[in-house]
């Protein structure tokens, strides 16, 4: 995959920047930053703006629209960039590395922090299609599809990264959430493989441990983990657990967590009955994560 905002990073200039940020600041009242509100923020002649917006269209970070005003929006790459030049210049990403992961909802790649650490960069991007429900629900109209997707996005990092805070803060086994920037979330990278994939010596063992994190997010947390699967479970090298992928995370006091919280279990039940044979009854679980705390 190719990661436009990295190929084009070194071309830009502050002042690139400048015009973006602006082009994001008018995206909060339209859908399209008018040129000329633009030109005020960033106090430049017009004409050198459309200059430079005319060299960033040109690179995919911005879309112009001509109507009754002539406008710009920024595209994902433009949101990109400026996510990743807001990481840098705050020294928490000194350089990107390859994909690890393409999902359907996130891209994650390999970073390098300014000391030198091995990091994870999780860039959502809640596309139209997987957001048309979100849509539906709140009555957007087709034209407001576009901030909606980086809105989407950035609400999405927003959640996942304060439900990391919290279930870090208490001690669950989770990668430690290092900084946010608009859809993007930087948290440490973990060694293992995810426990679709892994080798398992003790499965039992590996069970419990999935539901002690359950049980800290529940009671520690107040959260429920909501997409909980052998998908979002990491085995480390020393066959200890560290979960994963939080953005559908609710607070234990949520119409719907319980009703996450018992699929999040039966999902775990279903699964290392098929691949394990291990038998267990969901609702002593369920019992035991919510119940008394000296359980
Ligand atoms: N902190 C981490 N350390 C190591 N690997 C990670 C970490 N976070 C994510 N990954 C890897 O990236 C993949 C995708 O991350 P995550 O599950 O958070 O996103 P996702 O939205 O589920 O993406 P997908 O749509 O691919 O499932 C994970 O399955 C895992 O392999
Ligand atoms: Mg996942």
């Amino acid at each position: 995959m190719r990661f436009k905002a990295v190929e084009v990073l070194r071309d830009l200039e502050q002042r690139d920047f400048r015009v973006l940020q602006a082009v994001e600041w008018g995206m909060r009242w339209s859908e399209y930053s008018d040129v000329e509100e633009i030109a005020k923020r960033v106090d430049l002649h017009l004409e050198k703006l459309l200059h430079i917006l005319d060299r960033l269209h040109k690179m995919d970070l911005v879309e112009r629209w001509i109507g009754d005003y002539v406008g710009y929006r920024l595209t994902f790459h433009g949101y990109d960039c400026l996510a990743l030049d807001a990481l840098y210049k705050r020294r928490v990403v000194e350089s990107l590395g390859m994909p690890k992961g393409l999902g359907k909802e996130s891209n994650v790649f390999h970073a390098l922090s300014f000391d030198g650490e091995e990091i994870l960069l999780k860039i959502h991007r809640i596309m139209y299609q997987s957001f048309s429900q979100v849509r539906k629900k709140r009555e957007y109209t087709s034209d407001k599809r576009h901030i909606s997707e980086l809105y989407a996005s950035r609400i999405s990092a927003e959640a996942e990264y304060e439900s990391m805070k919290k279930l870090y803060q208490v001690g669950a086994p989770i990668p430690r959430p290092i900084d946010q920037n608009r859809h993007m979330i930087v948290m440490e990278k973990i060694e293992g493989i995810e426990l679709v994939k892994a080798r398992v010596a003790d499965p039992a063992q590996i069970l419990e441990e999935i539901i002690e994190f359950i049980k800290i997010a529940w009671q520690k947390a107040h959260l429920v983990h909501g997409d909980l699967s052998e998908h979002n479970v990491i085995v480390t090298p020393d066959q200890s657990v560290i979960v994963i992928d939080f953005p559908q995370a609710v607070p234990s006091d949520h119409p719907t967590a319980m009703d996450l919280l018992e699929r999040d279990i039966q999902n775990l039940s279903a699964y290392f009955f098929r691949k394990y044979k291990l038998k267990f009854n969901p609702s002593e679980v369920l019992e035991y994560v919510t119940g008394d705390e000296k359980n």
